[in-house]
Order: structure tokens, then C-alpha cells, then sequence
């Protein structure tokens, strides 16, 4: 095995593509993934993996990188340098169509969703269907339907009900229903519990937990850091622009990931 000059072996244990260096398994990999905003350095060299299936938590302080990390994934900024991999796959992702054409979907805060029209509406919403004929209504609210049931979304009462009528947590399983019913394999969710009560985060826990179980890669930030010890695959923690630490979760404490969160480093094994 090679070594580098501080003697840490070099990749070990990646199951390494010899062309990227990327494992071609992961769903989505950044390697060296740089973005400025002027001045300010809003991601150094990050390199992260996604795997598919698995729940992914990227945490950190305020300002640390989280949000400009998955909107470079989600095609809104465009990394100053860097490389991202789908599906071992070199790609650029220049807008947020191209994103979704590849099947990733983001689930931001303020969600895009219209509190005027009910939700199979909404589930049909810039639906761009290349098909001559258009769905019918009743095929609509059979599919949002079904596509709400197999994801275990039970409180929604009528899927003709007004988004304006729905909690915070039942919009969020719209957004995501949305999202699963047009084929997304990574759905990318920025603090989905941030706004919401204690029932209400429970249902959105076990949404994304369910997402994971059907194949679809999760990533989500979160500050909660309970939230994340629930539901959490791997660990990923960012600081001041700088991917510090990640792994499976089983290699994370709480208390070391404060630490990392607060200091970047940890000052002694979980
Ligand atoms: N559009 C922008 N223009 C200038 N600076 C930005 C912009 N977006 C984010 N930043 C800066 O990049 C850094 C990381 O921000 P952000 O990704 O939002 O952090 P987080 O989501 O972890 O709180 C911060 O210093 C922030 O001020
Ligand atoms: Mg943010």
C-alpha cells in the first residue's frame, strides 16, 4: 500500500475506480469541490460520498458551508472548482433541471409548493409530460395517492385538500411524495425539522428513513442533532468551508460531534 509523506495509507479500504478514483457504487461523489463568493472561501476541497439507501446528515455551524454544499449539488451555484460524480460518472450540473433530469431532488425550508391548489395539484405541478394525451384527474389522484401510501404518509385525510390547509410536516411529505413520484434517487433536504413540532418531526424522521429503505440516497442537514443520531446512515461535518469528518454514524458520538461541529477537530476517538 502506498503511503503519503505523514504516513496515513492513501485510499484505504475505496473501492477505487483507477480513471476517477471515485467508488462507482456511491450515488454521488464530490471530490475537491471549491466555491468563492468573492472573498469569502464558502467550500475548501470538500469531498464527499452518497451513497444510495442510506441516510447521509451533513451538520455544522452557522456558516459553515452546509447550504452552498447541496446547492452546488442542486445545479443553483456552480462550484469555483472541483469535480462531482453521479453514479461514478463525471458530471456538471449547471442548473437545477439538469439536477432533477438526473434524479436529484431538493426539498428546501421554504417550500415550492402552492398553498392555493390541493395536492394532487401540486403533485402535477411543472409536470413537463412529453406525452400527447394528458393525464386525467382521477389517474392523478389515484397516483398521488398511491405514491403517499407506499412512502407510509397516513395523516394526510384527502389528497383534494388545499396545501394552505396541510402542518408543516404534511408539506414536507408533499414536497417529498413530488419528488418520488418523478423518479428521484437523491433527495436533498435542508433542515426539514427546523420549523416543525415534536409529531410533526416524527412523521418527517420516519419519511426519510422510509425514503432509505426504498433505495433513494438521502442527504439532509440538520442542526438537531437527536434528529440525526435517529435517522442517520453516515456522518458528514462541515467546517468554516471544510469537510472535517465523515463516516458511518457508528463512528460518531454526540459529544464528538459537537466537538466537531464547534472545532472542526476531535480530541480523541468517539
Ligand atoms: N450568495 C452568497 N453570496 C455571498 N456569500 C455567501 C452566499 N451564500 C453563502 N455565502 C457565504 O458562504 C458561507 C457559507 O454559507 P452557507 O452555505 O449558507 O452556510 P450554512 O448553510 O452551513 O449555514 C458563509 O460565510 C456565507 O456568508
Ligand atoms: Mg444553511
Amino acid at each position: 500500500m502506498s503511503e503519503s509523506a505523514t504516513g496515513e495509507p492513501v485510499n484505504a479500504g475505496a473501492v477505487a475506480d483507477s480513471g476517477t478514483g471515485v467508488d462507482p457504487s456511491m450515488l454521488l461523489s464530490l471530490r475537491g469541490v471549491t466555491k468563492h463568493f468573492g472573498a469569502v472561501q464558502a467550500l475548501r476541497q470538500v469531498d464527499l460520498d452518497v451513497p444510495a439507501g442510506q441516510v447521509t446528515a451533513l451538520v455544522g455551524d452557522n456558516g459553515a458551508g452546509k447550504s452552498t454544499l447541496i446547492k452546488a449539488v442542486a445545479g443553483i451555484w456552480e462550484p469555483s472548482s472541483g469535480t462531482m460524480y453521479w453514479q461514478g460518472k463525471k458530471i456538471d450540473i449547471h442548473t437545477p433541471k439538469e439536477a432533477a433530469l438526473l434524479g436529484i431532488a431538493t426539498v428546501y425550508q421554504d417550500l415550492a409548493l402552492c398553498d392555493n391548489l390541493d395536492i394532487v395539484a401540486n403533485m402535477y405541478l411543472g409536470f413537463e409530460s412529453t406525452k400527447k394525451h394528458v393525464l386525467d384527474e382521477i389517474t392523478m389522484e389515484k397516483r398521488t395517492q398511491q405514491t403517499l401510501k407506499d412512502l407510509s404518509v397516513t395523516t394526510v385525510h384527502s389528497v383534494r385538500q388545499l396545501v394552505a390547509s396541510l402542518s408543516g410536516g404534511q408539506r414536507q411529505s408533499v414536497a417529498v411524495a413530488r419528488a418520488v413520484m418523478r423518479d428521484a434517487k437523491l433527495v436533498i433536504m435542508d433542515e426539514p425539522t427546523a420549523a416543525l413540532g415534536v409529531s410533526q418531526t416524527a412523521q418527517v424522521l420516519a419519511l426519510i428513513k422510509t425514503l432509505a429503505s426504498r433505495g433513494i440516497g438521502v442527504l439532509v442537514i440538520s442542526h438537531n442533532l437527536n434528529d440525526v443520531f435517529e435517522v442517520a446512515d453516515r456522518v458528514a461535518v462541515m467546517y468554516l468551508g471544510t469537510l472535517v469528518s465523515s463516516g458511518p454514524v457508528a463512528n460518531y458520538t454526540m459529544s464528538s460531534t459537537v466537538e466537531l461541529i464547534t472545532t472542526g477537530v476531535v480530541s480523541r476517538a468517539a
